[in-house]
């Protein structure tokens, strides 16, 4: 059972906090690593499939096929699913999910954004105690593993104090508090006395958070340590801007951390745009110098790991997995998402429609080459009219068909927008024209078996 007596944490993060940020935070020497939030209805979409090539577990939206959570052995025992949640029923079946893949769930109580709110969920639920300590309650009582959440402080340390009773009193095993009032943003400076009057009143451990700002070499977590009362940390922006903070040995020049981050995205096949989003984090006001601006410019993985000579590590392992069966970077398993329940209405439809299964990964292209564009221009170039497009949608699911010099094409794979499902059909078309082979298709990583 996780423990979290005297613990060095990740903090949770929207889109920082996925599997390659949290496996270097733990190598560097973090004890516990918080996912990003995960929102419990667009969770409830996804089903848990083991990824034999990864050999990671994921859990993969049914509706467009993208990875909601990935995790993998290494971090087995020290991750934390950190939820957003006003609804107990909901929470618990999230919970009821992953309850043998992670070590722990939070509860986010602390989300001051809009779409949080609104949805009464982050901070909206400290504005209703009752409630917060039912979702709690409810998780408390029904799931094998601990139950935390991560709170905002109120105006005085005394209105702090109540509300964390009520919430410890639900049964949880911690409780992270972020030293900042709902109302205040991350350059105020933060209430270090009101976590430690709370923590000298808990019987729970209370994470101290909010101090990175203060927080720039390893030496300075003792500091907050000292100033909150509390024997365990999390960091959130620290270790985003430089996840090596977690190092007892000191701090790694930026590079070497880009080396280690991008080799794990690599080998953990994370999203080009996710990985550029972690990388940027990183290099902040580095990003107006020349390699930055290189950077900026990536599309791709591979482009991404050239910048750190790591292009052809980057090469080798995708082509390592593409032999292995994966097609895509964020379609894992396009081939096994749930099938629209009502097709394409008629066969005959179909009839006399040339189709092939092929998916569009954006990240294969850049914005010169896309299918459609080199089609209309082979078009133009041979005094051919324009292609048309039609698309059908079905649940959240497209695909288009294609019209060209007489004869239609469409792919049986359906895209999680229009735009993919129109050049994927182009992709179709340009392969029955003899303008993109078998082989371009795969390493495009267009082809699905
Ligand atoms: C956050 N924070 C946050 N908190 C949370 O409970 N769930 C989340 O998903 C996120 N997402 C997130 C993304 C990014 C990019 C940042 C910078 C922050 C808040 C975070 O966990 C932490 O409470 C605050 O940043 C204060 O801690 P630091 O940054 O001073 O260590």
């Amino acid at each position: 059972m996780l423990s979290y007596e005297n613990k060095l944490i990740l903090a949770p993060m929207v889109r920082i906090g996925t599997l390659p940020m949290r496996l270097l935070a733990l190598r560097y020497g973090a004890d516990i690593v918080y996912s990003e939030e995960l929102i419990d209805w667009k969770f409830l979409r996804s089903k848990r499939r083991y990824n034999e090539i990864l050999e990671t577990v994921d859990f993969v939206d049914q509706t467009d096929g993208t990875i909601v959570f990935r995790t993998c052995a290494e971090e087995k025992g020290k991750v934390v699913l950190q939820l957003g949640t006003c609804d107990a029923g909901r929470a618990l079946k999230v919970a009821k999910m992953v309850e043998n893949d992670v070590a722990a769930i939070d509860i986010n109580m602390g989300c001051p954004k809009e779409f949080s709110i609104k949805g009464g969920m982050g901070v909206a639920l400290l504005a209703n105690p009752e409630k917060a300590h039912n979702i709690l309650k409810t998780l408390v009582d029904n799931v094998s593993i601990p139950v935390t959440c991560k709170i905002r402080i109120s105006e005085t340390p005394e209105a702090t104090f109540k509300l964390v009773e009520t919430l410890v009193s639900s049964g949880i095993k911690a409780i992270a508090i972020h030293g900042r009032t709902r109302d205040e943003r991350p350059q105020h400076p933060v209430h270090t006395d009101i976590i430690r009057y709370v923590a000298e009143r808990i019987h729970i451990p209370v994470i101290a958070n909010g101090g990175s700002k203060e927080i720039e070499k390893y030496s300075d977590i003792s500091k907050f340590k000292e100033l909150t009362g509390c024997k365990s940390v999390m960091l959130a922006r620290a270790a985003e801007w430089n996840c090596s903070i977690f190092r007892k040995q000191g701090l790694l020049p930026m590079d070497a951390v880009i080396e280690e981050y991008l080799k794990l995205a690599v080998d953990y096949d994370n999203s080009p745009s996710n990985t550029k989003y972690c990388v940027q984090n990183i290099l902040r006001e580095l990003q107006e110098t020349p390699r930055g601006r290189q950077f900026l410019e990536c599309q791709t993985l591979e482009q991404i790991c050239d910048i750190w000579d790591l292009g052809e590590y980057c090469q080798q392992k995708q082509s390592q997995y593409q032999k292995m069966g994966i097609q895509g970077r964020w379609q894992v398993t396009p081939d096994r998402l749930e099938p629209p329940n009502k097709k394409i209405k008629s066969a005959e439809i179909l009839d006399d429609v040339t189709e092939m299964k092929v998916c569009f990964i954006r990240a294969s292209f850049n914005d010169l080459n896309l299918p459609k564009a080199k089609l209309h221009a082979w078009a133009g170039k041979n005094g051919q009219k324009l292609p048309t497009y039609h698309t059908e949608q079905v649940a959240k699911l497209f695909r288009t068909i294609i019209t060209f010099d007489g004869k239609k094409y469409t792919s049986s794979f359906w895209e999680k927008n229009k735009k993919f499902a129109e050049q994927g059909a182009a992709l179709v078309c340009l392969f029955y024209l003899g303008l993109v082979t078998e082989e371009e298709l795969i390493k495009l990583g267009s082809i699905i078996k």
